[in-house]
């Protein structure tokens, strides 16, 4: 069994590629909606909700963790993987893969503040621009949109205009989805922006990681089972994540006490 966490909802445009890969895996799936955004928190404060959700998820018998939120694993993956023996896999914005891809000579990279603030994305960034030239758009607010369900609403599309068009007018040609709840926007941005323009996010990517790493599933009697937690509003998460699932998410309460140790 894995356990898979996010911010809020994002994580499940992860989990769906994950459960594309392996419809054996069975997997926990915690949202932290009660403390989301993480775009505005501090690394301390990220590193203290990913301990809370690991070590509930560990409570819980999860073999491998996925830390379905770039902004999450930019801010603690590395205390993550110092303080606890369980593999975790976190997100990488697609970065490599735009560089190799751009015929422009310009990319994108649309993400949260809190993920662009830190040195860690710059530092990938550097690492793989070679030539091209890498433009980075914190994106405030698209979280909050898709956390309420709106996908394609006019405030939405507004957010969407104001982070892309400028990229578009200075030659981008490839956009990173650089946080888990973008995905859930492709259509909207997709439509903004035409199709000429490529999108790219790592959902599969994690996919594949997570399946080299976890061959075989713990029990036959509980493949493919899916649970669900947050911290947050239950109407919320079951309303809006089965949206966004495409099939019916009834959560149960994330309390802080089952985080102890
Ligand atoms: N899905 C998270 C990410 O990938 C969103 C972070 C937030 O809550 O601001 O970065």
């Amino acid at each position: 069994m894995i356990g898979v966490f996010d911010s809020g909802l994002g994580g499940l445009s992860v989990l769906r590629e994950i459960v594309a890969r392996r419809p054996d895996m069975s997997a926990i799936y915690v949202a932290d909606s009660g403390h989301c955004p993480y775009g505005v928190k501090s690394a301390d404060q990220i590193i203290e909700r990913a301990t809370v959700i690991t070590d509930f998820l560990l409570a819980q018998g999860a073999q491998l963790i996925v830390v379905a939120c770039n902004t999450a694993t930019i801010a603690a993956v590395e205390y993550l993987r110092a303080n606890y023996s369980v593999p975790f896999v976190g997100m990488e914005p697609a970065v490599k893969p735009a560089v190799a891809r751009t015929r422009s000579g310009v990319i994108g990279v649309l993400a949260t503040g809190a993920a662009l603030a830190g040195n860690k994305l710059l530092t990938l960034i550097d690492r793989h621009r070679g030539s091209v030239r890498v433009i980075t758009q914190p994106c405030p607010g698209l979280v909050e949109q898709v956390e309420a369900g709106d996908l394609d609403g006019p405030i939405t599309v507004a957010l969407l205009r104001e982070y892309a068009l400028p990229l578009l007018a200075a030659g981008a040609d490839t956009l990173v989805l650089g946080c888990t709840h973008y995905p859930f926007l492709r259509e909207a941005l997709a439509q903004i922006v035409g199709p000429d323009v490529v999108l790219l996010d790592t959902g599969e990517a994690v996919a594949r990681r997570v399946d080299s790493l976890l061959p075989a599933v713990d029990s036959a009697a509980a493949a493919g089972a899916l649970r669900w937690y947050s911290s947050g509003e239950l109407q919320q998460m079951n309303r809006v994540g089965s949206c966004l699932w495409g099939g019916a998410i009834n959560a149960d309460a994330l309390t802080e006490d089952d985080g102890a140790r």
